[in-house]
């Protein structure tokens, strides 16, 4: 893996003014992008993860109060004008949504779509050249006979393929990077499997660095090198993907884990874990740990007196509780 940092993200905090009190959706949350990368950020809804992402885009609602820093390549990017913010949100940075269907222009070819975003990119080459290249892309992210798929409409593609559309049209301008914020969300297992696939091909071709948010932390498993767990606005764990499986550090990622279909789950009538009880209201935080009021390793005294600290707990591995250790030994 390259070295590189190419997104430094620094205490980034959003919030907003409501009716009933400040609403804080992601609070102090740093991390580390390196070139080439593929982070995985993983967290129930409503934990900040698209907010996280779409204050990296610059397309944060108006309303929203932004403190920290978030630097790409060294360049600050909150506090931007508009025009400055849209150069780097067309040229160096992409995202799909979940929703293909809302994001393509129904009355528009997809080839069409795909020759219009290619040539804004490089309004220097031919038609023919715009051409060639978006059919290009339809075979990068593995639609077949994509020459003929040119002249159809995204109604008449299935939501797999409208999503690998949906891929290529975000890459047309070759991103450095890529944040598919639960781009696989709404298509089931198998197809979810081939646009995992069609993420890792677009990035061993391109070599684009990948921000793969997702509530599921199956979607990671094999995608991910590194993961960051979000829960209430705040990373409680971030570290290489695999000690997060199977070094756990912190209850609220164990709960996650727990909660994971397995193969070799006995019978059907095994439900699945949940972690009881919901996440805190944006507007009503607990003090402490906000993860106390779910936790079943909490204890009065310890857990609800600050927001606990990261700490390093291997090599690149931190977690964010004051019970390392011990909760591992209770839920032996
Ligand atoms: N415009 C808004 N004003 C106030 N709060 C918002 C707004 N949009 C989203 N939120 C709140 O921000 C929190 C984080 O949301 P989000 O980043 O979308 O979560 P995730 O993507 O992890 O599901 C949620 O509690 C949500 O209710
Ligand atoms: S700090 Fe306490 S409440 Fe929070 S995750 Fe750790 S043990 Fe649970
Ligand atoms: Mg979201």
């Amino acid at each position: 893996m390259s070295a590189e940092v190419l997104l430094e993200v620094e205490h980034l905090s959003i919030a907003f003014p409501t009716e009933t009190g400040l609403a804080r959706t992601v609070e102090d949350v740093s991390f580390v992008l390196h070139a080439g990368e593929t982070l995985g950020i993983v967290g129930e809804s409503g934990s900040g993860k698209s907010m996280t992402a779409m204050a990296i885009m610059g397309i944060l609602p108006k309303s929203a109060i932004v403190t920290g820093s978030i630097r790409l390549r060294g360049r600050e990017l909150l506090g931007l004008s508009d025009d400055e913010l849209r150069e780097v949100r067309g040229r160096r940075i992409a995202i799909v949504f979940q929703d293909a269907l809302a994001a393509l222009n129904p009355v528009m070819t997809v080839g069409d779509q795909l020759v219009e975003a290619v040539r804004v990119h490089r309004p220097d080459l031919s038609a023919a050249e715009h051409r060639a290249r978006a059919v290009e892309l339809l075979a990068l992210v593995g639609i077949p006979s994509p020459e003929q798929r040119m002249a159809r409409y995204p109604h008449e593609f299935s939501g797999g393929m409208r999503q690998r559309v949906m891929i290529g049209m975000s890459i047309a301008n070759e991103p450095e990077l890529l944040i598919a914020d639960e781009a696989t969300t709404a298509l089931d297992v198998t197809v979810q499997a081939q646009i995992l696939d069609v993420l890792r091909e677009v990035q061993a071709r391109t070599g684009t660095t990948v921000m793969l948010i997702t509530h599921d932390l199956g979607v990671v498993a094999g995608s991910a090198d590194r993961v960051l767990v979000m829960y209430s606005g705040g990373v409680v764990e971030s570290a290489p993907v695999e000690p997060i499986f199977y070094d756990t550090a912190h209850p609220y990622t164990a709960g996650l884990l727990a909660s994971l279909p397995r193969l070799d789950r006995r019978s059907r009538d095994e439900r699945l874990f949940q972690i009881p009880g919901q996440p805190p209201l944006p507007t009503a935080w607990p003090a402490g740990c906000r993860f106390a009021p779910r936790c079943r390793h909490a204890i009065a005294g310890r857990c609800d007196v600050a927001v606990p600290a990261a700490v390093e707990v291997g090599a690149g591995h931190t977690a964010a509780c004051v019970r390392i250790g011990e909760w591992q030994e209770e839920a032996r």
